[in-house]
């Protein structure tokens, strides 16, 4: 099955609008007040600060969706509302949304972080088979004083690896 990570076209917002059909469930993907999220706000999520939109994609099929929210200031990425095509869930392909996001997240800054609410243990065990650890208690504690949930904080923490200098010499004498 061949899975591509993309930007997200602004065109098929409608799609992933279609996909959170419950009020609790749109809490649990985002946060937003009540069922379905409307294409126009998922298209204004990418005028956001920060925010980047990806669709993994199977195929030429959307499958899932997801954003990186890249905060320079903190020198940190957050991965946020990732969501599966109801229709294809617990087949592995939340895992390797984050997985894909998690990459991406760490060729930027080092620091990879994610928040989920605490009802929903489908992406707490998604997040733990990708490799996410829960932050300390007092770091949670801090980072949800002002949060409208007591949300359970995830982070990613690697270094980055610096390329082998004989890789780096292949990679710059490789045809384009
Ligand atoms: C969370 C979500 C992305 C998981 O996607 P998925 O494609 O079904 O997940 P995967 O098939 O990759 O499964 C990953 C892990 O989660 C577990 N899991 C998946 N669905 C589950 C469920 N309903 N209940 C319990 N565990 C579940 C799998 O067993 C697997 O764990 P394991 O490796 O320990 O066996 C998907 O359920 C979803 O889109 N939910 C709605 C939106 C949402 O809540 N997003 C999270 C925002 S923080």
């Amino acid at each position: 099955m061949a899975l591509r990570l993309y930007p997200f076209p602004a065109g098929s917002a409608g799609a992933v609008s279609g996909w959170a059909m419950t009020n609790e469930e749109v809490i649990m993907w985002c946060g937003h007040p009540g069922a379905p999220v409307p294409a126009e706000q998922i298209s204004a999520w990418a005028r956001e600060d920060g925010v980047e939109q990806f669709g993994l994609y199977r195929d030429e099929r959307l499958v899932a969706y997801g954003e990186l929210w890249v905060d320079d200031a903190e020198a940190e990425v957050e991965l946020a509302r990732l969501i599966v095509d109801p229709g294809e869930r617990g087949q592995g392909l939340g895992q390797r949304l984050v997985t894909e996001l998690a990459g991406l997240a760490r060729s930027r800054y080092s620091r990879v972080l994610l928040r989920v609410h605490p009802d929903n243990i489908a992406a707490q065990r998604c997040y733990a088979a990708a490799g996410f650890k829960p932050v300390e208690p007092h770091q949670a504690a801090e980072w949800n004083a002002c949060q409208p949930v007591g949300y359970l904080w995830f982070s990613l923490v690697t270094k980055r690896i610096p390329a082998m200098p004989i890789i780096a010499a292949l990679a710059r004498s490789s045809p384009a």
